[in-house]
């Protein structure tokens, strides 16, 4: 799968105006492009980051992190992403950077999603919905998710069994077993869970253009 990130990753290159400054997001995918990103000869002025990873590998490549306060809306945004469905509606998180990322989608005037071809589904929900939560509000949460989708919420642990903690302080939820036939709607409702940070359905400010790596090439 790494050749068809990679190609999906140099062919969004294409989109990048020389002098600007863009969102990045963060994944394995976003790599192949922080990389095709540093060989650029016109280069970007800079970048604005969807998490610590990713500035660590925007700096290493020679590019400039930006607060997004500081660069008011972009014009370009580039992520990949964990399903992707027929209409760029898309779950992310599984990088645990999804409220950042959220963040970068809403401010940018085009969102563009690069993936492999294994992250394209009819039906979104086969990877577990990544739910930010602040800590104290973890059970709440889980049990509100619970009686609303009857899919059973998982804290998310790292290698060590403790509990995954985001670049801005809180925790993930990961929702197993749904079948989100109406994506809007359930992402509009976990929204409104108290304690719910962001959730990582991006239904209400999809993919703009997905770019599908591989042999051949796909645009959407
Ligand atoms: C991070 C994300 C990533 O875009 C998603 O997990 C895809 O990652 P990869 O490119 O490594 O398959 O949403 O929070």
């Amino acid at each position: 799968m790494s050749d068809a990130k990679r190609l999906a990753a140099e062919k969004a290159i294409e989109y990048v105006e020389p002098g600007s400054i863009i969102g990045v997001g963060t994944g394995s995918t976003v790599a192949w492009f922080i990389d095709a990103l540093g060989r650029m000869e016109d280069r970007i002025k800079g970048a604005v980051s969807s998490s610590d990873q990713s500035s660590e590998l925007l700096r290493a490549a020679g590019i400039d992190v930006y607060d997004l306060n500081a660069t008011g809306p972009l014009s370009l945004y580039v992520d990949g992403a964990d399903e992707c469905d027929p209409h760029k509606r898309l779950i992310k998180g599984g990088g645990a950077a999804l409220t950042r990322e959220k963040i970068i989608a809403e401010a940018s005037a085009r969102f563009i999603c690069i993936v492999d071809p294994s992250k394209q589904v009819d039906v979104l929900g086969k990877f577990p919905l990544p739910v930010e939560v602040i800590p104290m509000a973890r059970s709440l949460v889980a049990r509100e998710i619970l009686a609303m989708t009857r899919a059973q919420p998982v804290w998310r642990q790292d290698a060590n069994e403790r509990g995954v903690v985001t670049d801005n302080g809180n925790l993930i939820l990961d929702i197993h077993g749904l079948a989100i036939t109406d994506p809007l709607a359930l992402e509009s409702a976990i929204n409104q869970i108290p304690g719910v940070v962001a959730v990582g359905l991006f239904a209400r400010r999809a993919a703009d253009v997905v770019i599908v790596g591989g042999e051949p090439l796909r645009i959407l």
